[in-house]
């Protein structure tokens, strides 16, 4: 089996899950932002890789001035704060994040005019249905268990607004089976491994179509080692 599906339940979270990630972002957060861009320095064309990876996702998303946007896990706030800027003051963005290290760092960023942040766990996101015009969920799935993944995207699907836009930004498996073995090798060493594997093999786009999503296009960056996915709720 993949995944540690041993479910000791703490708040409807898997202790696995949750010890994990509260102490690796106890540490982690303070490193995240420089950690990120060093990465997608390197696989992702130089300066300004990181910037264009998560500028696809933005353009996908098509924030309109009057749009509620959500940000799930929004981590140190940097998708969110990006959108923010776009919609300049005309709209709202909430990031919604579950590690209070990570909001630390969100918080202390300056912001435009519409950006909060909330800690919450994104499997019960404390918000009423069909309040958000777009939601945004970039590089967060993959460390979750496969119960935990899905149990996010039906709550996006919950508080989007019929037809409202979801854009999903994660890894990716490339075709080329060296850049494949590159990046197993590498995510080896990280703790969200088992659950990355996972979400690979039951693809992306299936769990967001399992959720309600019709998934109306996709692409992958950064040497394929990325795929976005705009999906739009269906009218059930
Ligand atoms: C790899 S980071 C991505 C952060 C951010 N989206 C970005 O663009 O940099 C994944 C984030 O998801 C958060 N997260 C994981 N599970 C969560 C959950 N159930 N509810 C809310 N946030 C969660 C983690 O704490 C972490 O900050």
């Amino acid at each position: 089996m993949l995944v540690d599906m041993r479910t000791r339940k703490s708040g409807g979270m898997p202790e696995y899950y949750r010890t994990t990630y509260e102490k690796w972002y106890g540490w982690f957060s303070h490193v995240y932002d420089p950690f990120v861009r060093s990465m997608l320095f390197l696989i992702n064309g130089g300066f300004g890789g990181e910037r264009r990876l998560r500028q696809q996702a933005i353009d996908w998303l098509e924030p309109r001035p009057g749009d509620r946007v959500l940000d799930i896990c929004s981590g140190t706030g940097t998708m969110t704060i990006m959108i923010g800027k776009q919609l300049a003051g005309q709209g709202e963005v909430l990031g919604v994040e579950i590690s209070p290290a990570q909001l630390r760092v969100a918080r202390k960023k300056r912001k435009p005019a519409g950006v909060t942040f909330i800690q919450a766990d994104a499997q019960n996101i404390p918000l009423p249905d069909t309040s958000f015009d777009k939601a945004n969920i970039f590089g967060a799935l993959h460390e979750m268990p496969r119960e935990v993944r899905r149990k996010v995207l039906s709550q996006a699907f919950r508080v989007l607004k019929p037809a409202g836009n979801l854009v999903v930004t994660e890894h990716n498996n490339p075709d080329s089976k060296w850049k494949a073995s590159l990046f197993d090798f590498s995510e080896r060493f990280n703790p969200e491994y088992p659950t990355y594997k996972d979400m690979l093999e039951c693809g992306l786009t299936n769990e967001i179509e399992h959720a309600g999503f019709r998934v109306v296009k996709t692409r992958t960056d950064a040497h394929e080692f990325f795929q976005t996915v705009l999906a739009q709720k269906q009218i059930r």
